[in-house]
């Protein structure tokens, strides 16, 4: 019989993907989602790229009578909670909103989950946790603190799951901190789209490659690195979606409460990125160089040395797939899902 698993944000950037590594290992998604920030022709999408009949409702984890029907009409096995609000500027313009979708929506889900007696989790966390870490590469044992709302409502959601299972074991939890997620699904079919203008690095370079946007203007060049601009780790996101599988696989034979990066352990600067994506697509980016903007740090990457322990996960897409992935998505879809 195969295990049905509620992916509540699925027709997102890393919900959608996660959802297409899923049914390749013969689990049945359904998905949850209120459309907030994304949009329902990713349905059609991902029927295409599985060739299965996607399983979708709308709706919100705020919505405790929608959830207890859907745990009540279904044979739930495991969550995987992508839904909740992600733009680190908007959360500090509304961190009351943020706290309602991302707090709030959790404890609703949870709630839904015990009274269903339904007990694995997979949470989407944030490397954004970590603040402005002390060392590099970053370890998960590294003191957490938040910076602003987005990343306090991650801190706060780990921090319940944390509770949750110390007081029931029978929890079964796994927080996955991603770091820079990037790239596409090879079939260029689905992949991200930020409404407005991107605030990421790389949705903002795709619509210069694509002419939405005139140039690139790069925060800053005089940080503490080689070349001297910011230094993420970026990771391909059908990486990041069969880490989401080998998590939920961990949860299934071991249990426990897990915590553990998502991340390549390689850093990458932007005009390395640049560079890049530029070889990937043939195109070339036009950027400026201006000041640094407000809460950025110079270099992130993780330690991703746990993950490959506990769940035999590490990522294998390098830089140049994960342009020419990304490229291939924006190209065929200019205007995103529009
Ligand atoms: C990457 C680098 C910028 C845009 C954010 C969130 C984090 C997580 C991932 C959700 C930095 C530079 C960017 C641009 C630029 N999201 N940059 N020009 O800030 O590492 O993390 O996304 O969990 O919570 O904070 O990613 O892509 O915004 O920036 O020069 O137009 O690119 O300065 O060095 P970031 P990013």
């Amino acid at each position: 019989m195969k295990k049905k698993v509620l992916i509540t944000g699925g027709m997102g950037f890393i919900g959608s993907h996660t959802y297409v590594a899923l049914v390749g290992v013969g689990y049945v998604p359904l998905i949850l989602d209120n459309l907030s920030n994304s949009n329902p022709l990713v349905l059609e999408r991902l029927n295409r790229i599985t060739k299965v009949r996607s399983e979708f409702i709308k709706g919100d984890v705020r919505d405790r009578l929608l959830l207890d029907k859907i745990f009540s009409e279904n044979q739930i096995s495991a969550v995987i909670h992508f839904a909740g609000l992600k733009a680190v500027g908007e959360s500090v313009e509304k961190p009351l909103v943020y706290y309602d979708n991302n707090v709030h929506g959790t404890i609703e889900l949870l709630f839904a989950m015990e009274k269903a007696n339904v007990r694995t989790l997979i949470f989407s966390s944030s490397a954004t946790v970590y603040g402005d870490p002390k060392a590099i590469p970053v370890c998960e044992d590294f003191s957490l603190s938040a910076t602003n709302p987005y990343g306090r409502s991650k801190l706060m959601i780990e921090g319940i799951l944390g509770d949750l299972y110390k007081s029931n074991p029978r929890w079964n939890i796994a927080c996955l901190r991603y770091f820079n997620p990037v790239g596409a699904h090879p079939s260029g079919l689905i992949g991200e789209d930020p409404s407005g203008i991107p605030n990421n690095l790389m949705p903002y370079i795709l619509q210069v490659a694509v002419g939405r946007q005139k140039k690139l203007y790069i925060y800053g060049n005089d940080y503490p690195t080689p070349d001297g601009t910011g230094m993420r780790d970026y990771i391909h996101v059908m990486d990041l979606a069969e880490g989401h599988v080998a998590a939920l696989k961990f949860c299934e034979k071991h249990g426990g409460m897990l915590t553990v990066n998502l991340g390549t352990g390689e850093g990458t600067s932007v005009l390395q990125m640049v560079h890049a994506f530029e070889k990937a697509s043939l195109r070339s980016i036009p950027y400026e160089i201006v000041a640094r903007r407000a809460g950025d740090v110079a270099k992130c990457w993780a330690d991703p040395s746990l993950a490959l322990v506990k769940l035999g996960w590490k990522a294998s897409r390098g830089l140049a797939k994960m342009c020419e992935d990304s490229w291939r998505w924006q190209n065929n879809n200019p205007d995103g899902y529009r």
